[in-house]
């Protein structure tokens, strides 16, 4: 049964190009660490009782995106997540607690975790629409903060939307809050798959802790790949203290939402880091945005309506159909279908699949 499965495993990962996780890692190196119960107990930043675990990396990994990120240097922390979603969550969760009666304004286009931490936080929220590439639709947002002005707002940035990959746009958002006079707010980046590459691009900073973010989530399998779903969350180091609990049975301070949690990741991240360095992955992001022009040119070329947004790697073009959305993974939306060209996708790949779309319309068209 392994044996066959492992088979169709290789078959089906050859034929997956439709998600965000980056295939080009190579982690033998780290094998023997199976052997342990790797677990991070606690917060990084705080030494518990249980030795067997990864902090060191951990907090390296936090270090680097801090950095990344333009966190202040010395009001900084942060842990490594069990994805995106547990990111924006902590972000979310953070942002209640210094503002238990603020509103989360979030875009119609903003990943299906943020209406679901707002559920889970109890908060009151407003969905403010987008416009046509997906980024918030910035006079809708302005609308609903005029009329909550007196309220606290909390609001979402897409750094990277699931879909189209749209940047919301820090300076636009802060200086509606401005202009409105909101006097308490708090910005959180959902930046999962782009905050690992786009701060490496020549004016791809936009969104960091100096253009105003209070926290930003990323995920640490998309672009940095890990074969474990694994997420960072950077936030500002007092707001975290508000939050956090010492625990006497793990003589460390409950600052993250789980409790055990995963140590391997963490070494992983830290291993990614330190084999490409800064250089090495902007050369990686610079393969993968030349692959994301190649494969937009060459659907426009054979007649296939197709879209992406500046700096991103996420292709849009009409879905295919149900059959070649199966074979090659491909989400679907309103009618479009997107490529995401990860780490480890290769020109043939995108090749092979703009012939299945080009012979499928041949047949279609020979059947009619
Ligand atoms: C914009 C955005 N935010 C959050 C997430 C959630 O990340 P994860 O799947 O790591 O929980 C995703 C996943 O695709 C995403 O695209």
């Amino acid at each position: 049964m392994l044996d066959a499965y492992m088979h169709s495993l290789a078959e089906k990962a050859s034929l997956s190009i439709g998600y965000p996780f980056a295939t080009d890692f190579n982690y033998e190196e780290l094998h023997s660490l199976l052997r342990y119960p790797l677990f991070n107990l606690g917060d990084p930043f705080m030494e518990s009782n249980y030795g067997v675990n990864s902090f060191t990396m951990e907090r390296e990994v936090i270090d680097f995106f801090a950095d990344l990120f333009h966190a202040p240097k010395d009001n900084y922390s942060g842990y490594i997540t069990s994805g995106g979603s547990e990111s924006n969550l902590y972000g979310l969760y953070m942002a209640r607690e210094l503002h238990p009666n603020g509103i989360v304004y979030y875009s119609s286009d903003s990943h299906y975790s943020i209406p679901k931490s707002i559920r889970l936080l109890n908060m009151k929220s407003i969905e403010v629409g987008s416009t046509q590439n997906g980024e918030i639709d910035y006079d809708d947002l302005f609308l609903a903060v005029e009329q909550n002005r007196h309220l606290p707002a909390i609001i979402v940035a897409n750094i990277g939307t699931t879909m189209t990959e749209a940047k919301d746009d820090l300076s636009k958002i802060r200086s509606i809050l401005q202009k409105l006079v909101v006097e308490s707010h708090y910005i959180h980046c959902d930046a999962a798959l782009a905050g690992a590459y786009l701060p490496l691009l020549e004016g791809g900073s936009k969104f960091d802790f100096s253009n105003g973010a209070d926290s930003i989530a990323c995920s640490g399998h998309k672009f940095i790949g890990s074969p474990i779903p694994c997420g960072v969350v950077v936030v500002k180091k007092d707001n975290k203290e508000r939050l956090s609990h010492y625990i006497s049975y793990i003589e460390s301070v409950d600052s993250t939402i789980t409790g055990t949690r995963n140590g391997l990741s963490s070494v992983f991240l830290w291993y990614a880091i330190r084999h490409f360095g800064k250089e090495g992955l902007l050369q990686r992001a610079e393969e993968c945005l030349s692959l994301a022009k190649y494969t937009y040119h060459r659907l426009l070329e054979n007649n296939i309506d197709s879209y992406y947004n500046e700096n991103a790697i996420t292709v849009l073009f009409e879905k295919p159909s149900e059959l070649l959305c199966q074979k090659w993974q491909l989400a679907t939306k309103s009618g479009f279908s997107h490529l995401i060209c990860m780490p480890g996708i290769s020109k043939d790949q995108i090749d092979r699949f703009i012939e299945d779309v080009l012979n499928e319309r041949e047949n279609n068209k020979a059947t009619f």
